[in-house]
C-alpha cells in the first residue's frame, strides 16, 4: 500500500540520528549502544519495558509508569537493580544529556541480562540486568485516521502470558499486526477469548455509541495508563463511560472509534474491516476527550 502508516509514526527529526542512549548507567552515542547477543532480551524476549512521554519538561504520569514497571518486574521475578528514584534519575540523566525539554518519547527497557549459555533457563542469566533507555525527539504525526482489521490472533488468558505484562516477547501482537497489514490495514483489532472486541496489537481501543464511550472490561488487554486516564476524564466530565463486553456488530455500528497509548494519546480510527466508522474522520467525542486528556497532562505537571 502506498499510504502505509503506523500508530507510532512521528515527524521526521534529524536530531534522532545523534541521540545519546542510557546503557547500564552509562550515556553512550546511539552507534555504541550495543548489547550482547547473549542478552536475555535478545535471545528470549525475557524483559519488561515502559513507554513514557515528555510534555513541557515533565514525564507524564511517571508514578503510574513506575508502578506498572515494578509490578511487571516483580511478576517476572526480575530485580532491575534500581529503585524508583534510580529509574527517575536515569530518565532525567538521559533527558539532560540529550537536551530534551518537550516532545520526547522514552522506551525504558530492562532484561534479565547477559546469559552464560544460549539457553532459556533464567538461572543462566547471572550478570545482572541490562537496563537501557532509548529517548527520541518525538511529535506524533499520523496523517489520517487509522484503519484496523480483525485478525485470528486473540488476547489470551492471563495464565498463558498475561497480556498485562509489558514484556519484550511481543510475538503474538506482532503476528496480529502482520496479519492486519496483509489485510490492507494499519493495525490489528484483537478479540478476547470469548470473541468480544478487546484491544489492538499496540494500543487500547474505545468506541463511541450514541454519546456513550465503551471500552473492553480490561480483562485481556494491557492495563494502559492512557486508557485509565481516558476513563478518569470521562467520569470527571460527565461523559458516560462503560468498561463492558461488546461485539464487532456494536463496533462496526459505532459513531466513532479511537485508540489510546502513551505515544499518540488518542488516535482516531476511520475504518474497521473495510467498514467506515462514523464519518471516517475524527469525531466530536474523540476531539473532546483529546482536549480533556491534554488538560489533564497539563494539570498533572503543576
Ligand atoms: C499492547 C499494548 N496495549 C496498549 C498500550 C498502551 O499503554 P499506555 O497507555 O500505558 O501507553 C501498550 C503500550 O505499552 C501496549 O503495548
Amino acid at each position: 500500500m502506498t499510504d502505509k502508516i503506523t500508530t507510532h509514526q512521528a515527524q521526521e527529526d534529524a536530531r534522532n540520528e545523534t541521540i545519546l542512549i542510557y546503557l547500564n548507567g552509562r550515556i553512550v552515542p546511539k552507534a555504541e549502544a550495543l548489547v550482547s547477543v547473549y542478552d536475555s532480551g535478545f535471545m528470549m524476549g525475557d524483559g519488561v519495558w515502559e513507554g513514557l512521554r515528555l510534555y513541557d519538561g515533565c514525564w507524564a504520569f511517571l508514578d503510574d509508569h513506575l508502578d506498572r514497571l515494578f509490578e511487571a518486574a516483580k511478576a517476572i521475578d526480575l530485580d532491575i537493580g534500581l529503585d524508583r528514584d534510580g529509574v527517575k534519575n536515569a530518565l532525567l540523566e538521559t533527558q539532560k544529556a540529550n537536551g530534551m525539554t518537550t516532545d520526547a518519547h522514552a522506551r525504558f527497557m530492562v532484561t534479565r541480562g547477559v546469559k552464560t549459555r544460549p539457553f532459556q533457563h533464567p538461572a543462566l542469566s547471572q550478570q545482572g540486568p541490562t537496563v537501557t533507555i532509548i529517548m527520541e525527539h518525538s511529535k506524533p504525526s499520523i496523517p489520517r485516521p487509522i484503519r484496523l482489521a480483525t485478525v485470528p490472533h486473540i488476547r489470551g488468558l492471563p495464565m498463558s502470558q498475561d497480556p498485562k505484562l509489558n514484556s519484550h516477547s511481543k510475538l503474538n501482537c506482532i503476528l496480529a499486526c502482520i496479519a492486519a497489514e496483509k489485510a490492507g490495514a494499519d493495525e490489528a483489532l484483537m478479540l478476547d477469548v470469548h470473541g468480544f472486541v478487546n484491544t489492538t496489537n499496540a494500543c487500547n481501543f474505545f468506541i463511541v455509541r450514541k454519546g456513550e464511550v465503551w471500552t473492553s472490561t480490561g480483562d485481556y488487554c494491557m492495563n494502559g495508563i492512557t486508557r485509565q486516564k481516558v476513563i478518569d476524564v470521562c467520569h470527571a466530565d460527565g461523559i458516560p463511560i462503560y468498561e463492558r463486553n461488546y461485539s464487532l456488530v456494536d463496533t462496526y455500528g459505532a459513531d466513532e472509534a479511537f485508540l489510546t497509548g502513551t505515544f499518540g494519546a488518542q488516535t482516531p480510527v476511520g475504518a474497521i474491516d473495510g467498514r467506515q466508522i462514523g464519518s471516517g474522520e475524527m469525531g466530536p467525542m474523540t476531539k473532546r476527550i483529546r482536549a480533556l486528556y491534554k488538560a489533564l497532562v497539563e494539570r498533572e505537571r503543576t
